[in-house]
């Protein structure tokens, strides 16, 4: 959609964010590539405030830099915590949401706008292949063995049901927290993957689908021009797509407290058998 690419790839990404972040403190490393990601973006919308939401909305609350995401960015994880990180991460990111959470929202019978716009991401999702497919192949490539679907992914699976089947003003601001955090979260991921599974992350396409223009950047756009459609008929929805917003980001930072704490639970010998 965009004509410059900008930092639209994995490895300028990689090489961009590699440059005088030594010295950095994790907490700075959090900043400097969410300004990559979305502070630095294009505008996605026509609306000011709704860019404004994008841009500051996940900042404001403090997400950015959340324990599971500075443990991430360190390279604090040992490859077993790693490991259960990716389990609980394609059970509610990757499977939860492409086959619980979009199918669910497929079927509400709300208007042509939602219809169209979901419709749209289950495809890209699906494009070249499924989404949640490539991740689940590249973390058993690395060693995964998929679990039943712990209780940090049910949990959030449980959150973004209620984010995509609140009204609608609400779903889109919602949706459109979460395919904006996504943008961010899959750079996080890759940049710490990267360090330990080089081969394994260069050979998947599940990070260049997602960061590239089309991925999480071009839903971002497609999740704005839908509440743009949606505002034209009264000013007095930007609340409602507001709060969605923030819930999708506290949704999201919540799953990641949860998983946090899956990983010390994981760690600890069996004492209680
Ligand atoms: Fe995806
Ligand atoms: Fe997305």
């Amino acid at each position: 959609m965009y004509s410059d690419k900008k930092l639209s790839n994995c490895s300028s990404l990689a090489e961009r964010f590699a440059q005088g972040t030594n010295s950095f403190s994790v907490r700075e490393k959090a900043k400097l590539l969410y300004e990559i990601r979305i502070g630095e973006r294009k505008d996605a919308s026509s609306i000011e405030w709704l860019n404004d939401l994008m841009r500051n909305g996940a900042l404001e609350l403090g997400h950015i830099d959340n324990e599971m995401y500075c443990d991430l960015l360190e390279g604090k994880l040992s490859s077993k915590d790693l490991k259960t990180f990716l389990d609980a991460y394609y059970w509610g990111s990757g499977y939860g949401f492409q086959r619980v959470v979009l199918p669910l929202a497929a079927k509400r019978k709300v208007n042509d706008v939602w219809k169209s716009y979901i419709k749209d991401i289950i495809y890209e999702e699906n494009t070249p292949s499924s989404h949640c497919g490539i991740f689940k192949e590249f973390i058993e490539n690395i060693g995964v063995e998929l679990s039943a679907m712990p209780r940090s992914a049910e949990r959030f699976i449980e959150s973004m049901n209620k984010g995509y089947q609140n009204n609608l003003d609400y779903a889109l601001g919602y949706a459109l927290g979460i395919e904006t955090e996504a943008d961010f979260q899959i750079a996080l991921i890759y940049i710490s993957l990267a360090r330990v599974y080089e081969p394994e992350v260069n050979k998947t396409s599940f990070f260049e689908i997602h960061l590239d223009e089309y991925g999480e950047e071009m839903h971002a756009q497609e999740t704005c021009q839908c509440i743009e459609a949606i505002l034209v008929e009264c000013d007095g929805k930007r609340e409602c797509v507001e709060e969605g917003f923030r819930q999708a980001i506290i949704d999201t930072m919540n799953y990641m407290h949860d998983i946090k704490n899956e990983i010390v639970k994981a760690k600890q010998p069996e004492m209680s058998l």
